[in-house]
């Protein structure tokens, strides 16, 4: 079993937060390619999510999964995730005490998995990479900080209750692939600084 499925396994069995153990049916570690160079992070299993133990795979994932096939990917090549693993009974928003809770199962996801870009989907993965910032601001830029390039989009369901979230959503995740593409550039070519003008660089902490 290879260390990312090891973590996942203990994942399934945590117990770390009682009202989220006691009220879940099966908790979503996450799903995906193991070496995935993107990496999606959402906030909180749904109902559908949590009867399946799989992430997004409700309204809100069929729109993800047609995000991810517009910039020519299947949801297996990338690896998808949320900051808090057990649905929040009644589909409330997580508390941060469980977010702090969880934080070490999603930071030992990102170490086993190494992605070259971390996208987060709505505030709440927003703000553990951009703290302070605001998602209205700051969606569809880029930051590098070691080597991961952090990115921030709208959670897809904020297209299902807005409909003139979507065409932004749409450009937002079509803008990917140039500032993966560009990263790569950026490396090859002896890090010039120019290069990195696509990209704001500044401390996450
Ligand atoms: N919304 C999320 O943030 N995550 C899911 O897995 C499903 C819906």
């Amino acid at each position: 079993m290879s260390a990312l499925s090891e973590l996942c396994q203990e994942i399934r069995t945590c117990q770390r937060c009682q009202v989220l153990a006691k009220n879940r049916t099966k908790v979503v570690p996450g799903s995906g390619m193991e070496h995935a160079d993107i990496m999606f992070i959402g906030e909180a299993p749904g109902w559908h999510e949590d009867q399946q133990g799989l992430p997004f795979v409700g309204p809100a994932g069929l729109f993800l999964n047609e995000l991810i096939s517009s910039i020519g990917l299947h949801r297996d090549q990338v690896y998808i995730t949320n900051v808090v693993k057990c649905r929040p009974p009644e589909n409330r928003d997580p508390l941060p005490v469980e977010i702090q809770t969880c934080r070490n199962w999603l930071d030992g996801q990102i170490e086993l998995i190494r992605p070259r870009m971390i996208v987060t989907l709505g505030r709440y993965s927003m703000a553990m990479f951009f703290p302070g910032k605001s998602i209205g601001k700051i969606h569809g830029t880029a930051l590098k900080q070691d080597n991961i390039i952090y990115y921030a989009m709208y959670h897809p369901a904020a297209a299902l209750h807005q409909q003139s979230l979507r065409q932004t959503i749409q450009a937002d995740m079509l803008k990917i692939p140039s500032f993966l593409a560009q990263a790569e550039t950026v490396s090859e070519a002896s890090k010039q600084p120019e290069q990195l003008s696509m990209f704001e660089v500044h401390n996450l902490e």
